[in-house]
């Protein structure tokens, strides 16, 4: 039986050349001892990435970028699979992992407070920034705008972009919410994601440009979602297997849904249901409209890569363009809305709906949010 020291192993691991260690937090909307986090987790540090677990103490999902803070110092109610008590304190970290912490907030609270608390006062990067805060993966695939107002996943990753950190939410299409000690074969799905989602860490990473740059530029994020992940065919997965799904560059928009109120005569209650063609959150406005729709892609066994920006502003070209004539008279700058300012850019044509899709954006309050949703059904609203 061989023997090996620790300097040995470490000394395998420089020789194979493992990738140089990025200061990395993981969140998620699903909870801190959920497998998909946890698995992601043992893929970065696998890779020698300096990685942190701080992620909501329960199921946080549909949050989109609200930021609730505990408003009590300890938890009224146990934290997520029983991992924490009752009166156990509303933040802190596994007994056996150091990098492993909990908070009682909702997904883009717990942001601020890996930040704030953790980075900021505790000091875990020893006075450093984070490269990246990466989300998820989320437990049910984050595809197309309408997203950006509804999932934890996508507004964890948001709020680090807002605070110039640069961020990607995964998502995995698989909804099993299971504890980490379910994992128990290498093939599970949660650690075929984690593996998956680091690739795309180690790529961005890797095609970097050295020590000092950032991953991502300012105000920008990706947003990743997976297809169903099966070592053997299914029903689900379409009668293949899915493993090693390749990675498609996609845009937000194409294939996109959106809410409808599904009301139900029998009960006299609505409830929610999906509609992939509302014209709205299918605009095509900003980005490369020959990409493919993030939601079309993931249905094989493809993996969705596409780019956000937190600049919410409509371009100043098309609807933007009509929208600011309307509001002559009305503005005080009202050579910039009449289009003679600076920002009269070259109008480029932009066919159909797109021309009432002023913004499909992300809101974090309600207003803001219920807007942004009438705007993806496609109906004009100021
Ligand atoms: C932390 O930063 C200090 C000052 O920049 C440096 O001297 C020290 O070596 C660093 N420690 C680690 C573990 O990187
Ligand atoms: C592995 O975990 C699954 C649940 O995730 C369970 O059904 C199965 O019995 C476990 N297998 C072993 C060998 O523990
Ligand atoms: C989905 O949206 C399209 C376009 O607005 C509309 O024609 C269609 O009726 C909607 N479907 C449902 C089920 O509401
Ligand atoms: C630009 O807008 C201002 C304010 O409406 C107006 O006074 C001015 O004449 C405009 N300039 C041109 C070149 O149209
Ligand atoms: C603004 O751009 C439009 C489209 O190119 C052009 O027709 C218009 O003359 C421009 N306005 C000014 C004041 O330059």
């Amino acid at each position: 039986m061989k023997v090996f020291s620790a300097t040995a192993l470490l000394s395998v691991a420089l020789s194979c050349g493992l990738t140089n260690s990025l200061k990395i937090i993981i969140n998620n909307d699903d909870g801190w001892a959920t497998a998909n986090i946890r698995e992601f987790y043992k893929a970065l540090r696998a890779d020698g990435h300096d990685a942190y677990i701080v992620a909501p103490v329960e199921q946080q999902s549909g949050q989109g970028g609200r930021t609730v803070f505990s408003a009590e110092a300890t938890l009224s109610r146990p934290g997520q699979f029983d991992t924490v008590p009752a009166g156990a304190p509303s933040f802190g970290s596994d007994p056996m992992d150091s990098h492993i912490w909990y908070y009682n907030g909702t997904p883009a609270a717990v942001t601020f407070f890996a930040l704030d608390y953790l980075v900021k006062r505790q000091n875990i990067f020893n006075g450093s920034e984070p490269d990246l805060i990466v989300t998820g993966p989320n437990e049910g695939s984050n595809a197309g705008p309408f997203v950006f107002t509804l999932s934890g996943t996508v507004g964890a990753a948001y709020a680090a972009v807002s605070r110039g950190i640069p961020a990607i939410a995964f998502s995995a299409t698989d909804i099993l919410n299971r504890k980490y000690t379910a994992v128990n074969t290498t093939n599970d799905p949660a650690t075929v994601l984690g593996k998956l989602a680091t690739k795309v860490i180690n790529q961005l990473e890797e095609k970097g440009n050295g020590e000092n740059s950032r991953l991502l530029p300012y105000g920008y994020g990706l947003n990743v979602n997976f297809p169903y992940i099966s070592t053997k065919p299914t029903a689900l997965s379409d009668g293949v297997s899915c493993v090693n799904p390749p990675f498609v560059y996609t845009r937000l928009t194409g294939g996109a849904a959106t809410n409808i109120a599904a009301y139900n005569e029998e009960t006299g209650i609505f409830n929610w249901a999906s509609n992939f063609t509302s014209p709205g959150v299918n605009a095509c406005i900003n980005g490369d409209c020959d990409l493919p729709g993030e939601t079309d892609v993931i249905k094989e066994c493809k993996s969705a890569i596409s780019v956000f920006t937190i600049d919410y502003d409509a371009p100043s070209c098309g609807g933007a363009e009509r929208i600011g004539e309307l509001l002559v008279g009305l503005v005080e700058n009202e050579g910039k809305a009449a289009g003679n300012g600076t920002g009269n850019a070259t109008v480029v044509a932009v066919p159909g709906p797109a021309e009432t899709g002023a913004a499909i954006r992300v809101g974090v309050n309600g207003a803001m949010a219920g807007l942004m949703s009438a705007v993806a059904i496609g109906m004009s609203m100021l």
